[in-house]
């Protein structure tokens, strides 16, 4: 059996009770933290940096946390990010002229790296650097928002992705952000994902631990 990641995002989380909503989407069964950093310059937004990050480290959350960086430049951050308590820092290739220096920087500080594919950037980026990357995140939807659909393209590129990294021999999960929910998360694994984000689709009123549960659960199924 399989075992599949599910990465609540807490963009769709209400800010004001940051504490409590993870702590809910983790005790409704949910793998990993996904934390979204936007900078309103990479992307037409603006949410959280690392001191929120290491807030959250400091109420207690033991849970890895997937900080996927939606920031030009990258590499100034990425310390920072480390040393507040990130798991895996995802980065996207545009957004640095170094892809393979900023590859090894995350490791050097000891977090899980990752590369981020917009709807449009070829996945050939990743070919000469898959011995330094853990994760390969394909976004559905272009960055930016939550609540955004699901770009149906996205499941022949998780296909070739798939490919990839099986070909490779490297052991690299494959993660899906941006319209993830019940209704496509079958197909979006068959395709090939087994790290699944999703904001909108769990963290949305009622904003309870059951309400989260029933989701997670019926995503899980
Ligand atoms: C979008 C973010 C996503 C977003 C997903 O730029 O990277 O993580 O929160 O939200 P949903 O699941 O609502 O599409
Ligand atoms: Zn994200």
């Amino acid at each position: 059996k399989k075992d599949f990641w599910i990465a609540p995002s807490i963009l769709s989380a209400d800010f004001a009770k940051l504490g409590q909503e993870v702590d809910n989407v983790l005790a409704a069964g949910a793998d990993i933290v996904h934390f979204d950093v936007m900078d309103n310059h990479y992307v037409p937004n603006l949410t959280i940096g690392p001191m929120v990050c290491k807030a959250l480290r400091d109420h207690g959350v033991t849970a890895p946390i997937d900080v996927h960086l939606m920031v030009s430049p990258v590499d100034r951050i990425i310390p920072d990010f480390a040393d507040a308590g990130a798991s895996f820092i995802t980065f996207h290739p545009e957004a640095t002229n170094h892809i393979d220096r900023t590859l090894q920087l995350i490791k050097s500080k000891g977090c899980k790296s990752g590369l981020v594919f917009n709807p449009a950037t070829p996945l050939s980026l990743a070919q000469h650097v898959l011995d330094k990357v853990d994760i390969i995140l394909l976004m559905s939807v272009n960055p930016g928002f939550g609540g955004q659909s699901f770009i149906p393209e996205t499941l022949k590129k998780l296909k070739e992705a798939r490919k990839m990294i099986d070909e490779s021999g490297y052991d690299i999960r494959l993660e899906v952000d941006g319209g993830v929910g019940v209704a496509n998360i079958k197909d979006i694994a068959e395709a090939g994902a087994d790290f699944f984000v999703a904001g909108s689709a769990i963290l949305k009123n009622p904003r309870t631990q059951d309400a989260y549960k029933a989701t997670i659960d019926a995503m899980r199924a």
